[in-house]
């Protein structure tokens, strides 16, 4: 097994190191961020930071590159403190994609990529009409790392837009069957395949598949 040091990744060149520091977490979701500012002018990035931070409140987290340069997303999520995350498919994968091309903010991703906007009475930010699986979020906090200059981005699950038959009898989501996608690096997109449920582990107990 080839062994990586802290100072072999700072020696890479910074493409190299893109993409070995963005693959070291291994596929995480991948999910359009709709927003909108106070004037109706909307947009769409793709991002792949998405966490559950909790259920009671029910709680997601993203993480936001450093404003060194203008993050329509993140200044539209502050000015407004709501956003939508909009879960990808494949036929949708191209369009996303190129949601995360740095256009000037008088542009809107969808009339860019032709992704249609659909809104929800009552909440300003819009949604990915195309999405099969779509989360309404309004801001709690926006949390500082001051090692790099991202921040985490924290919401309130408040509105959630998936079909009844994609629900499944334990609660969950089925998330192969809306055809979710995960990621890596800033490139690379995988489809799910099921493997396993297991029952909660106890102490002195095989593991149980259910
Ligand atoms: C697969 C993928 C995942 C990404 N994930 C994130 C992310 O989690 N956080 C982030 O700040 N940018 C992420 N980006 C970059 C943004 O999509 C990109 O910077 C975009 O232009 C931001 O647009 P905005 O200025 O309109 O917010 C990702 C890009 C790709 C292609």
């Amino acid at each position: 097994m080839q062994t990586f040091t802290d100072q072999d990744i700072a020696a890479m060149d910074k493409l190299t190191r893109v993409q070995f520091a963005t693959s070291l977490p291994g596929a995480k979701p991948i999910s359009l961020i709709g927003t909108t500012d106070l004037a109706g002018q909307c947009n769409l990035a793709p991002f792949s930071s998405v966490l559950h931070l909790g259920s009671s409140p029910c709680l997601l987290g993203m993480v936001s590159r450093p404003d060194l340069v203008e993050r329509h997303t993140l200044a539209n999520l502050t000015e407004v403190r709501a956003w939508t995350i909009n879960h990808l498919h494949p036929a949708i994968l191209d369009a996303a994609h190129q949601c995360s091309a740095r256009y000037p903010k008088d542009v809107s991703e969808f009339a860019a990529t032709g992704l249609s906007a659909h809104f929800h009475p009552g909440f300003l930010a819009p949604f990915v009409a195309e999405s099969r699986f779509r989360i309404g979020l309004e801001l709690e906090d926006i949390i500082p790392i001051p090692a790099n200059g991202t921040r985490l981005i924290v919401g309130r699950v408040v509105l959630v837009q998936v079909a009844e038959e994609n629900m499944l009898d334990h609660g969950g989501i089925d998330l192969t069957g809306v055809d979710c996608l995960a990621s890596t690096a800033l490139d690379t997109y995988f489809q799910l395949r099921p493997l396993a449920r297991l029952a909660h582990a106890m102490p002195g107990q095989d593991p149980q598949r259910i």
